[in-house]
């Protein structure tokens, strides 16, 4: 049995990138027996960079809505906010701060990176990593599913551990990252890669003409209709290929290079896919979102089981430090 945990930031509804490269694989990864999933919003953490609760709150029902859409078994699994454990996650980033040396800190790519770029640089951006590391070895976790730009943040939550074990004892287990180096890149609506960042997403849980209206945005050449197009260079049928069924994706693609098949109607393909594909997700969603009630069991019984764990490590931590009389 395998205990795989990750966390994901408050940052609003999830769209078809996320979608695709970081919500179902992971589902994919809890479906497993043989695994133990731990999956929590990281609401602390975002923190960093939203100052306000409304929207904190907000950003946080969607993150957690989506993935119980997308077939998140939270009962199986355990599904959690990272606030409502505060005391824990907090606690143990204060013992592994103090053993954290501040040049560690001081020179991650994350913390550079975003220091040169943001105007509010925070002492909570600055120890990200201290409360990352503590989110993943309060929970005992062997395999964490991260992006690449998560790298360094990993192996420094197994440097902690290491520290931590080495200079107390043994306590946590050593966290290994799962990196998908040939993870795939979905494109935005420009042809850059899709980000909240870039504003160029695609929202698979917006009202039909809302939808449509996205997906007529995507940016296409000028090829006149009658000419044949070229499938390889064209974001809305890359979108397709990665949603719709392998005969219709074949159908497109001879459409495109036989000529007389406009971008509109690749459009208007995509977007009744999208629309259909998703549909049960959708309802899911939206039910989540409407319905606090049925959300917050969901979480709270999360969270209940996951305090379990995260009491009995942090018993543990406490004894070692002799902090328990
Ligand atoms: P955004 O760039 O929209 O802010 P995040 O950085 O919050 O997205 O991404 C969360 C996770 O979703 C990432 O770790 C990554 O696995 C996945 N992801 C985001 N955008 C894409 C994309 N365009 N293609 C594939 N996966 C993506
Ligand atoms: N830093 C991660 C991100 O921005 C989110 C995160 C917080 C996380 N704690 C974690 C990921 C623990 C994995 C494990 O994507």
């Amino acid at each position: 049995m395998a205990r795989i945990l990750t966390g994901v930031q408050a940052s609003g509804r999830p769209h078809l990138g996320n979608i695709l490269g970081a919500i179902h694989p992971a589902v994919q990864l809890s479906q497993n027996p043989e695994n133990e999933s731990f999956l929590f919003i990281a609401d602390l953490h975002s923190m960093t960079s939203i100052k306000d609760s409304a929207t904190l709150i907000d950003n946080t029902k969607a993150v957690a809505s989506s993935w119980l859409a997308f077939g998140f078994d939270a009962e199986k699994n355990y599904f959690y906010r990272q606030s409502r454990l505060a005391g824990y996650h907090t606690e143990l980033m204060w013992y592994l701060s103090c053993l954290t040396p501040y040049p560690m800190l001081a020179n991650a790519h994350s913390f550079k990176d975003k220091s040169d770029k943001l105007s509010d640089v925070n002492a909570g951006l600055f120890t990200y990593p201290v409360l990352q590391a503590a989110d993943i070895i309060l929970y005992q976790a062997n395999f964490v599913p991260v992006g690449k730009d998560q790298k360094q943040h990993l192996e420094m939550s197994k440097d902690m551990a290491e520290v931590f074990n080495r200079t107390y004892g043994e306590v946590f287990t050593l966290p290994e990252p799962m990196i998908d180096e040939n993870s795939m890149v979905i494109p935005g609506i420009d042809g850059n890669k899709m980000s909240k960042s870039y504003h160029n997403f695609i929202d698979v849980f917006l009202p039909e003409n809302e939808l449509y209206k996205v997906v007529k945005k995507i940016v296409t050449d000028a090829t006149p209709l009658e000419e044949p197009k070229d499938p390889d260079t064209c974001i809305v049928y890359k979108l397709f290929a990665l949603v719709a069924d392998e005969a219709s994706v074949s159908t497109m693609r001879n459409n495109f290079l036989n000529g007389g098949y406009g971008y509109g109607h690749a459009k208007k393909e995509l977007f009744e896919v999208l629309w259909k594909k998703y549909e049960k997700e959708r309802e899911l969603f939206n039910f989540y979102m409407s319905n606090n009630e049925a959300l917050e069991a969901k979480l709270k019984m999360g969270e209940a089981r996951a305090e379990l764990i995260a009491r009995e490590t942090i018993t543990e931590v406490r004894n070692k430090l002799g902090f328990i009389s």
